[in-house]
């Protein structure tokens, strides 16, 4: 069990600048996730805390100890990666315990060690497979189970579910959420799916070139984005964004008739800039602004509803239950003010 502390990390490959100097503390325990969109440097950074690539300047502390000039084995931390890294020629028994082999444990601590973890697992029946014979799922428990013999402080993970289909996926991300649970270890995990983030995160770091955008629990991001970046990518299906102005000491939107909402106070009487509403928080409610339903989609639970503006600005709107409604109708909207989300145009950051 360890803390970990990025202290002024920085990593550069040749004159790109991939990580910038970035601060970050993780909790012990914590399950944090790094998400943002492909080639924003979330597998740089955890290669850079496993010690799989030199960091250019900063500290990078595992457990208190500053681990940045130790080799990737002698950090504490073990690393599971996307395509499973299995030995083809081993059979699941080998494989787990391979790092201890290697380490020159002794055989009884080996089986014991690798049963153990194997029951953690449920792997107890296929310890003598070959990965060739066992399912997606299965060798990813494999790939997740060489990491846990080793008892590391850290568990470090790169997108591991990004190769199961959808249904075992899901699968996987409680059981996840279960070992997390069980064996209560600080886990530091790298996803562009911002599903996994918010199912699984304790913590979610936003990342964006690099940089970090915004750090904080799924529902804290969920209910104040900092900025238009953390709104877009938080929230399935994502927020949605229209153009609007303040007028009169009301605001208006650009794009559709409608009545205008109040202003509230921290918004400035020459506002310009975006409107976010979440699908959700959307009322349907007779005078509000009609929009005409583009499509309809019905996934049991809940009703979406999908508009195109005159602008062509895109809309996802929760129906809330209204089944009966059908591409082609037309639905009036309000929006109640204490549930939008305004973004300054120019900064892009949030107001509040
Ligand atoms: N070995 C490398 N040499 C040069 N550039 C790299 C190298 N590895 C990654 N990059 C660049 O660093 C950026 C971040 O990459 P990466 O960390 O793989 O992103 P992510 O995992 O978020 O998709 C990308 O622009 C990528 O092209
Ligand atoms: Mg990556």
């Amino acid at each position: 069990m360890a803390e970990i502390e990025l202290r002024q990390l920085r990593k550069s490959y040749g004159a790109f600048e991939a990580i910038p100097p970035i601060d970050l503390k993780i909790g012990d325990g914590e399950f944090c996730i790094f998400v943002g969109p492909s080639g924003c440097g979330k597998s740089t950074l955890l290669r850079t805390i496993a010690g799989l690539e030199d960091a250019s300047a900063g500290e990078i502390m595992i457990g208190g100890e500053e681990v940045s000039q130790r080799h990737p084995g002698e950090r504490g931390a073990a690393m599971v990666f996307q395509n499973y890294a299995l030995y083809p020629h081993m059979t699941v028994r080998q494989n787990m315990g391979y790092a201890l082999k290697i380490a020159k444990r002794p055989k009884d601590e080996i089986r014991t060690t690798v049963e153990r973890a194997a029951h953690t697992l449920g792997l107890e029946d296929l310890l003598e497979r070959k990965p060739s014979e066992l399912s997606g799922g299965q060798r990813q428990r494999v790939a997740i189970g060489r990491a846990i013999v080793r008892d590391p402080k850290v568990f470090l993970f790169d997108e591991p579910l990004s190769n199961l289909d959808a249904e075992l996926r899901t699968r996987m991300r409680l059981e996840l959420a279960d070992l997390h649970r069980t064996l209560g270890v600080t886990m530091v995990y790298v996803t562009h799916d911002q599903v996994e983030a918010m199912t699984l995160a304790d913590r979610i770091v936003v990342l964006r070139s690099g940089r970090i955008e915004q750090v904080g629990s799924p529902l804290e991001l969920y209910d104040n984005p900092d900025n238009l970046f953390v709104a877009r990518f938080i929230g399935s299906p994502s927020m949605n964004f229209l153009k609007a102005e303040a007028a009169d000491g009301e605001i208006c939107l650009s794009e559709i008739q409608g009545p205008p909402l109040p202003r509230p106070e921290f918004v400035p009487s020459d506002w310009r800039g975006l409107l976010g509403v979440r699908p959700e928080h959307f009322e349907l409610r007779a005078g509000g602004m009609e929009i005409r339903l583009r499509a309809v989609e019905h996934l049991g639970g809940v009703t979406y509803g999908y508009a195109t503006l005159p602008g062509g600005t895109e809309l996802c709107v929760d129906l809330q239950g209204h089944r009966e409604m059908a591409a082609g109708d037309t639905v009036a909207l309000g929006i109640p003010s204490e549930r939008a989300f305004f973004f300054d145009q120019k900064t892009e950051k949030r107001l509040r």
